[in-house]
């Protein structure tokens, strides 16, 4: 694949270069990193990461723009990222070669962070073969696309465009079904505050600041 790393600027989704693009290395995810209360953190405690005797193997479903991924692999999960979106992906590629060309995060993450492109509903559909067989995840992750937010409060201008780019993710339930039925101990949706669960037989949520986790428990 081409990536614009090969080149000096980073791939951007929207109609003008910067409109949005995937910087791990600098910026927001770089703070994140090192100021994100590690894994306190609400998102590292809906995988279970806070607890886990052994490292942690994530499925990402809905890998997007790479920032939840990127800060599991961070604090120590392996982590399979997917996405169906080929101009979504493309941002993601090139995003992962910049950090990878950084010898600070290349340490870091130490192969544990990998992206793919496909339907992640393809690929739950068999749990014997295939790549996510193959990849053996302990930990489902979904955060498909919130409902709009009510006119007052606006997204910001790089959500919007994201949101022009990628829809509505309207089969976020058939998804969810997928991955449940795949047979992992645990499934994780990030939903905004406001909404409700995706589905019902939440185990438990686990609440940050505009959004909660809804962690689906395999029964033992
Ligand atoms: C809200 S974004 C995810 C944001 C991501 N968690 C992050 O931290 O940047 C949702 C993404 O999931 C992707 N997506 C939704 N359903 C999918 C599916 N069934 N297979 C693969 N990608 C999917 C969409 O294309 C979109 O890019």
């Amino acid at each position: 694949m081409t990536s614009s790393s090969e080149h000096d600027k980073p791939v951007s989704l929207g109609a003008s270069a910067g409109d949005v693009v995937i910087d791990f290395v600098n910026g927001k995810l770089d703070y994140r990193r090192k100021f994100g209360g590690g894994k306190n953190q609400a998102l590292s405690k809906a995988v279970g990461l806070h607890k886990a005797k052994q490292p942690l193997r994530v499925f990402d479903a809905t890998a997007g723009l790479g920032r939840d991924s990127f800060v599991l692999a961070c604090l120590g999960a392996t982590v399979l990222g997917c996405e169906r979106h080929p101009q979504v992906f493309s941002a993601l590629h090139d995003g992962l070669q910049r950090a990878l060309a950084d010898a600070e995060l290349q340490e870091l993450l130490d192969g544990r962070l990998s992206f793919i492109k496909c339907d992640a509903i393809e690929l739950l559909s068999d749990s014997t073969r295939g790549l996510v067989a193959e990849f053996r995840p302990n930990v489902i992750y979904l955060d498909p696309m919130h409902p709009p937010q009510k006119k007052t409060a606006l997204a910001k201008k790089d959500m919007r465009i994201f949101r022009e780019i990628v829809g509505s993710d309207a089969d976020q339930c058939a998804l969810l079904e997928a991955a449940l039925d795949f047979g992992v101990s645990r499934v994780v949706v990030k939903r905004p505050s406001h909404a409700g669960p995706l589905r019902d037989a939440v185990s438990h949520s686990i609440k940050g600041k505009t959004t909660r986790f809804d962690v689906y428990m395999a029964q033992s």
